[in-house]
């Protein structure tokens, strides 16, 4: 054998990495990027700090002798995996490369995105997959499905232990989907992104359906209608961007606090406006993101689930440099009234501000569970359920505010004091009761209503008896006496009353019974 010199050697790795680096080749990614995509790597430069990425197995081939396929090996295999920074803090990655077999996965792809999951399960450090493939490699078949098991079960191992992030940037489909949705975000860019079980093809001869991609399963659908996606970006660099922000509000894994900054909004400013925010007409809607907005660190307000549910808010932010999740009933739309898809997206949040030690600040003003037999047959006792467990069960710090409605069940739901809130403020404005003052009289009187003849009596005594009832429940005062609430405070000091609340709570210590897992109602 002719012995290299070391420059020599050297030479070779660096062509043999300019190889790896090249892909599927030139052609390729021409079109790709004439598609409007980034290449794999590209993705992760823009994701990770400058010049912090380290890759693992630049080298692997795949291992298949079956249909030509020994005839391609192509350096890295069609996934670019390894870990770097972002903000300072280490982060694993892998980033499908569509230019190599379309980014299918092989044997030795998914060993890659294993190493790469195995090692952030032992430092404690995110995963996030940056997804582009045409799915199962069809050459290798079932060791292509198996290396799909392989990475679901790392998934379910991973969860509530380190955060795990999934972009979509090109297709996703058929089982290739489950990794993402075993992750904690899903975010979609809208052009050229799409996520389905089954094809227009398949659905077309199964169902007879005709529906395009985007119909079946683009950034939008899985945005507003299926709620699969938590975010979505207009860009593939708006969405890696979003990633970053996404990621300061959480911490690399469960036994960590979430990452405190200094905080530059002072934390006793006043806020007059929300003295006056809550119109007078019960019945008038108002956008609870203004008070979102107007109490939290320089306005900032990362929405989880923007376009989904939208009778719910969620979403990170910080008080006083402390990473906190918001939920909060939105009156603008539904008049905040609970369903099946709000108590879905609303108990999923929770549950993952628990996982990971992020406290709860929840907004109250709600009318109750949205009547109907569409959520009846929906199973809205179940999905309501899920969103009660999931308060309950969560032991991070939790402050509630009442601004407004929080009646029936659905006030016991929100943060209630007895399902383990720890603050529990009301506004002045706040109602508390089992129902609202209408649906009460109707139900207290109907008796006597039905014997008044005469409309206009009719309507003295409704307004009459109304008065009564709000005079008795429409007010925090009533859950005050009980201690259900702490305290009632001035809408304007609600951002001071937050922090020293989460100031008080930041050494809470509560745990749930010991057992194997709990049996939420999925
Ligand atoms: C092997 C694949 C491939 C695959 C694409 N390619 N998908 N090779 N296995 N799954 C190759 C193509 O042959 C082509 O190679 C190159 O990648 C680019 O693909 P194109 O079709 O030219 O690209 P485009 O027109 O953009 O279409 C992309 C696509 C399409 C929509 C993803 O390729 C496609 O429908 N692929 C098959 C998708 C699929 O059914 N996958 C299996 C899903 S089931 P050349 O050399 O010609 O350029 C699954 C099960 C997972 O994944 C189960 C887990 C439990």
């Amino acid at each position: 054998m002719i012995k290299m010199a070391i420059e020599d050697k050297i030479k070779d790795l660096m062509a043999r990495r300019e190889q790896a680096r090249l892909g599927g080749g030139i052609a390729r990614i021409e079109s790709q990027h004439k598609k409007g995509k980034l290449t794999a790597r590209e993705r992760i430069e823009i994701l990770l700090d400058e010049g912090s990425f380290e890759e693992f197995d630049m080298f692997v081939t795949h291992t298949s002798h079956d249909f030509g396929l020994e005839k391609q090996r192509i350096l890295s295999d069609g996934v670019v995996t390894g870990y770097g920074t972002i903000d300072g803090r280490i982060v694993y990655v892998y980033s499908q490369d569509f230019t190599v077999f379309g980014g299918s996965l092989s044997e030795a792809y998914a060993k890659k995105i294993c190493k790469v999951m195995d090692q952030a399960m032992k430092v404690g450090a995110p995963v996030i997959g940056l997804n582009d493939s045409g799915g199962a490699r069809i050459q290798e078949g079932v060791k292509s499905l198996a290396g799909y098991a392989e990475i679901f079960q790392r998934n379910i191992n991973a969860s509530g232990v380190i955060p795990q992030i999934s972009a979509i940037f090109g297709p996703c489909a058929g089982g290739a989907v489950y990794s993402p949705a075993l992750t904690d975000f899903i975010l979609m860019s809208e052009r050229n992104s799409y996520m389905f079980v089954t094809g227009p093809k398949v659905v077309k001869t199964v169902t007879g359906e005709v529906v395009t991609v985007d119909e079946l399963g683009g950034a939008h659908v899985h945005a507003a209608k299926s709620g699969v996606s938590h975010f979505i970006s207009e860009t593939e660099e708006e969405g890696l961007m979003m990633i970053r922000k996404l990621l300061s509000y959480l911490p690399s894994n469960n036994l960590e606090d979430p990452p405190m900054v200094q905080c530059n909004d002072p934390i006793d400013r006043l806020e007059d406006s929300l003295n006056y925010f809550i119109p007078s007409d019960p019945n008038k809607p108002y956008d609870v993101k203004d008070i979102i907005y107007a109490v939290v660190d320089d306005n900032e307000f990362l929405e989880v689930h923007r376009h989904y549910a939208k009778n719910i808010v969620t979403g990170f932010a910080k008080f006083d440099g402390m990473p906190v999740g918001v939920v909060a009933n939105q009156p603008s739309y539904l008049a905040g009234v609970l369903d099946i898809d709000a108590s879905r997206k609303a108990a999923r949040f929770v549950r993952f501000c628990d996982a990971f030690n992020i406290p709860l600040v929840t907004m109250v003003d709600v009318p109750g569970f949205l009547p109907g037999t569409q959520q009846e047959y929906g199973g809205i006792i179940l999905h309501g359920a899920k969103l009660m467990f999931a308060y309950g069960e969560a032991t991070v710090p939790k402050v509630t505010i009442t601004l407004r409605k929080s009646y029936g069940g659905a006030h016991d739901v929100m943060s209630s004091k007895q399902l383990r809130g720890d603050i529990n403020y009301a506004w002045p404005s706040a109602e508390i009761a089992v129902m609202g003052p209408k649906g009460a009289i109707e139900v207290l009187r109907s008796r006597e209503l039905a014997e008044i003849t005469d409309e206009e009596e009719k309507k003295r005594f409704i307004a009459e008896k109304e008065q009564e009832y709000k005079d008795k429940f429409a007010n925090p005062y009533e859950a005050a006496k009980f201690g259900y609430i702490d305290d009632v405070i001035e809408p304007r000091n609600t951002r001071f009353r937050v922090i020293r609340a989460l100031q008080a709570l930041a050494t809470k210590k509560d745990t749930n019974p010991p057992r194997k897992h709990c049996n939420i109602p999925l």
